[in-house]
């Protein structure tokens, strides 16, 4: 009977890791912890709450004191680790706050485990979810190994980057059982409208302009969530202790060229003119020391651990796309609130 905290559950990804582990291992107890910024929600666990092996419970990682108090109830095997700040455009707002939960949050874990597990770390495992961001910016070719130095360029990479270290400095000095991944982007259901697949499709079902940074030359690297849900699995139960693995799907694509795919998808799922979503292309101010390209080489974790992503891209993109036009419910409620007020402020103003 493992017990397994999985922090930031109720936020995108990690809502796609509960789900999966508390389906999956039924002799496993699964712990989320979750704030509930304006990231987390609920209703993205509402199928799986009432299963026996589930518990939530509402805590702050920067509050070391109830970390340290739910380590002493739990006793807790193993930690997942994916609760953080994770928009880039916040981060350029608001620094301190990405500090106090990515960095100081992480430590305040890293601290807890240590204590909880009294040097006695046989069977133990403190798993950190991180971003290929940490890397910095390609140029046109090459691509991200586990080997390419850190080079963060935005609050929320250098926050990333630094729980990154902290997390090997907690290995190297005192022995914990660490490993760490870092993704590409991710995209699917239950993603905050404020990244650009989900803000798009709802811009394009409202009939929004749709903000495309700069000249939209900029590349990503995608890959569907619940693949990476199958990764940390992988990562989770075969990984080496001390290694990284990078996360990715081989499937670099330019801002303006995947928007106009999902453009496309759009006007066939709506039922509206070839084109129409296109002329919703609005260029705006480019994002403040915007990375150019993200590529991510995945072969170690493919070739030691055999995981390789299940899905194409326009047969995700899809998915994702049916997803968020049959859960209006859902997008309803995450998009009224808070995030009205930044919204305004982030592109009435730009
Ligand atoms: P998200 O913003 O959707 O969810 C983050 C979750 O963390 C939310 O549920 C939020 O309530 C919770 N949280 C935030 N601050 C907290 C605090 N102080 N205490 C407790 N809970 C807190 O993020 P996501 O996109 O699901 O990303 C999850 C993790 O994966 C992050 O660590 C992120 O850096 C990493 N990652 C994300 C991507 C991506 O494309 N989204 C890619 C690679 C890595
Ligand atoms: O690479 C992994 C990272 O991917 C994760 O660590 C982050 O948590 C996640 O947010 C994501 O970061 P990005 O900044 O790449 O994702 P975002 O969806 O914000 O932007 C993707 C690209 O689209 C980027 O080049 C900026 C551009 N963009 C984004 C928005 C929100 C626009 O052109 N217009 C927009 O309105």
């Amino acid at each position: 009977m493992k017990k397994i905290l999985i922090t930031g559950g109720a936020g995108f990804i990690g809502s796609h890791v509960v789900r999966l582990f508390v389906q999956k291992y039924p002799q496993y107890t699964i712990v989320n912890l979750d704030k509930l910024t304006y990231a987390g929600n609920l209703e993205n666990l509402k199928d799986i709450e009432h299963h026996t092996n589930y518990i939530f419970e509402k805590v702050d990682i920067v509050d070391a004191n109830a970390i340290d108090t739910l380590f002493e109830k739990y006793k807790f095997d193993s930690v997942i680790h994916l609760a953080a700040e994770s928009h880039v455009d916040r981060s350029i707002l608001n620094p301190l706050e990405f500090i106090m939960t990515n960095v100081v949050g992480t430590v305040n874990l890293l601290n807890a485990a240590k204590k909880c597990w009294h040097d006695d770390f046989s069977g133990k495992l403190f798993y950190h979810v991180s971003t290929d961001e940490v890397y910095g910016s390609l140029g046109e070719t090459g691509l991200f190994t586990e080997e390419t130095a850190y080079d963060p360029r935005s609050p929320y990479s250098a926050s990333k980057a630094s729980s990154d270290h902290f997390v090997r400095a907690y290995e190297n000095t005192y022995h914990l059982p660490v490993v760490i991944s870092n993704c590409s982007n991710n995209y699917g259901a239950f993603q905050f409208p404020e990244k650009l697949i989900p803000l798009f499709i709802n811009n394009i079902k409202n009939n929004k302009p749709l903000p495309v940074y700069g000249k939209g030359d900029y590349t990503r690297d995608w890959l569907f969530v619940e693949d990476h849900a199958t990764a940390i699995d992988t990562i989770f139960h075969n990984g080496k202790l001390g290694e990284t693995y990078n996360i990715g799907g081989f499937n670099e694509w330019q801002n303006i060229d995947l928007i106009k795919l999902l453009c496309a998808i759009m006007d066939k799922k709506l039922n509206r003119e070839k084109g129409s979503s296109e002329q919703l292309i609005t260029y705006v101010k480019d994002r403040p020391g915007h990375d150019k390209r993200y590529a991510i080489d995945a072969s170690k974790l493919n070739k030691e651990l055999g995981w390789k992503p299940s899905l194409q891209f326009e047969e995700g993109l899809e998915k994702t796309v049916d997803w968020y036009l049959q859960n209006e419910t859902w997008l309803h409620h995450v998009t009224s609130g808070e995030y009205q007020n930044y919204y305004k402020h982030q592109y009435e103003l730009s």
